[in-house]
């Protein structure tokens, strides 16, 4: 019978999970404290990369939340996982700051107020001009600090004191809620809340390589670094990076790879309170143990672990077939096809290499490189001009039968 746990958590990001990494770990933080406390200096940018699963996400989410327990910021975190394009990457920023500055602002009736049409403008495509004076005339007619949006009603759709003649004309004129718009209404937004609380607002963009329309990447690095007034983190991985990158992150982060201890330790982090910790603490250890040899990665780590303990019998024996069963199932590739083309990627150390190379050296079909490549056993060294790729590291549980 499998093990129904769900206990491993191969996705979560959840930073009470976070184990390991110490000296990284102290490092960061105080990279990042030095920085957010350095207010008012202008491009203060941040990079983190590392290759996929390797625990970017979940070192951001504990740096971060440990940090706001020492110094006072407020922290706006948004994953491009979500997000078709740069846009709306900008108004998940919106979205979550209007959730952030709820809690800043708990007692603060216009604040409040102005922080509930932040939010609905995250959410719109146009608003129309009459829209917006409405939305000022009830602003106004509260009291309390305010968090810079009617200020910039007033300034960008030009409403301010009585409604003239012309402007009642106009009520039904749309402005369209586009990236630019959002770009000022979170600079302006940003620069009012910072000095009025006098906190830091720190952007962190996590997954930004994960953004469906991959072009507009580098659009949105282009139109968040027009905006100055906070601390932008960006995470991604490191096959994402563009020279747009290199130009506007100065001292990038790497996030490397763990250890076979270090994986040992996540992965009893995890079982600690699990509910089915007394088999798990059975039948795993032979199983984990063989796993965390021949690899670094914990997300692989972790996939293969929650693989076998929800579909097999955890078996040492037969745990190199059960894991052909999780190509098929995750990756929707013949197992045998996926065997041949990462032990031969394995038995060279996983070098780079073009496709030509690998269609004439592995002897599978250019169709088969191709669509190896979609399903994303096979991976690019660049997510944008792709020359050369190597195999996941999911597949490296091959190496069991090497
Ligand atoms: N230091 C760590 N402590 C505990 N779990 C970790 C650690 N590093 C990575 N993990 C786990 O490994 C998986 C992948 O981590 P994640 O942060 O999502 O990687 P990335 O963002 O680099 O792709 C997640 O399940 C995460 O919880
Ligand atoms: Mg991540």
């Amino acid at each position: 019978m499998p093990i129904y746990t769900r206990c491993i958590q191969p996705q979560s990001i959840d930073p009470i999970l976070f184990t390991n990494r110490e000296d990284e770990y102290r490092h960061i933080k105080e990279i990042l404290r030095s920085i957010i406390l350095a207010r008012g200096e202008d491009e203060r940018r941040l990079m983190i990369h590392g290759d996929r699963g390797t625990g970017k996400s979940i070192f951001l989410r504990k740096v971060l939340s440990d940090l706001k327990q020492e110094i006072d910021f407020i922290p706006v975190i948004v994953d491009g996982k979500t997000s078709r394009n740069a846009e709306e990457l900008l108004r998940d920023v919106c979205e979550n700051l209007a959730l952030e500055l709820r809690g800043e602002y708990k007692r603060d009736e216009k604040a409040i107020c102005e922080i509930s049409y932040l939010d609905e403008i995250s959410r719109v495509s146009t608003v129309t001009k009459g829209w917006a004076r409405s939305r000022a005339e009830e602003i106004e007619a509260t009291a309390g600090a305010e968090i810079g949006i009617l200020n910039f009603f007033k300034l960008r759709v030009g409403i301010g004191g009585k409604e003239t003649g012309i402007e009642e004309l106009t009520r039904t004129v749309e402005i369209e809620i586009d990236s630019r718009f959002l770009r000022q209404l979170l600079s302006h937004v940003i620069e009012t809340v910072s000095s009025d609380l006098d906190k830091e607002v720190v952007i962190a963009i996590d997954s930004l390589d994960q953004i469906h329309d991959k072009d507009q990447i580098a659009e949105f690095v282009h139109e968040i670094f027009k905006h100055r007034k906070s601390l932008i983190i960006a995470v991604l991985r490191s096959e994402a990076i563009t020279l747009e990158f290199h130009r506007s992150f100065r001292d990038p982060i790497v996030i490397k790879d763990l250890s076979g201890d270090a994986l040992r330790e996540i992965l009893a982090k995890r079982i600690e309170n699990c509910p089915e910790k007394e088999i798990l603490d059975q039948k795993l250890p032979p199983i984990a143990d063989k796993l965390r040899a021949i690899t670094v990665n914990p997300l692989s780590f972790l996939t293969w672990v929650h693989f076998l303990c929800t579909n097999t019998e955890l078996d040492p024996e037969t745990m190199f077939d059960d894991l052909k069963g999780f190509v098929s199932n995750f990756y929707g590739v013949d197992p045998e096809n996926a065997s041949v083309i990462s032990k031969f990627f394995l038995n060279a150390g996983n070098p780079f290499l073009t496709r030509a190379e690998i269609v004439k050296q592995t002897e599978i079909s250019e169709g088969d490189s191709e669509t190896m490549t979609e399903n994303g056993i096979l991976v690019p060294d660049n997510l944008y001009k792709p020359q050369k790729y190597r195999i996941s590291p999911d597949l490296a549980f091959f190496k069991l039968d090497t």
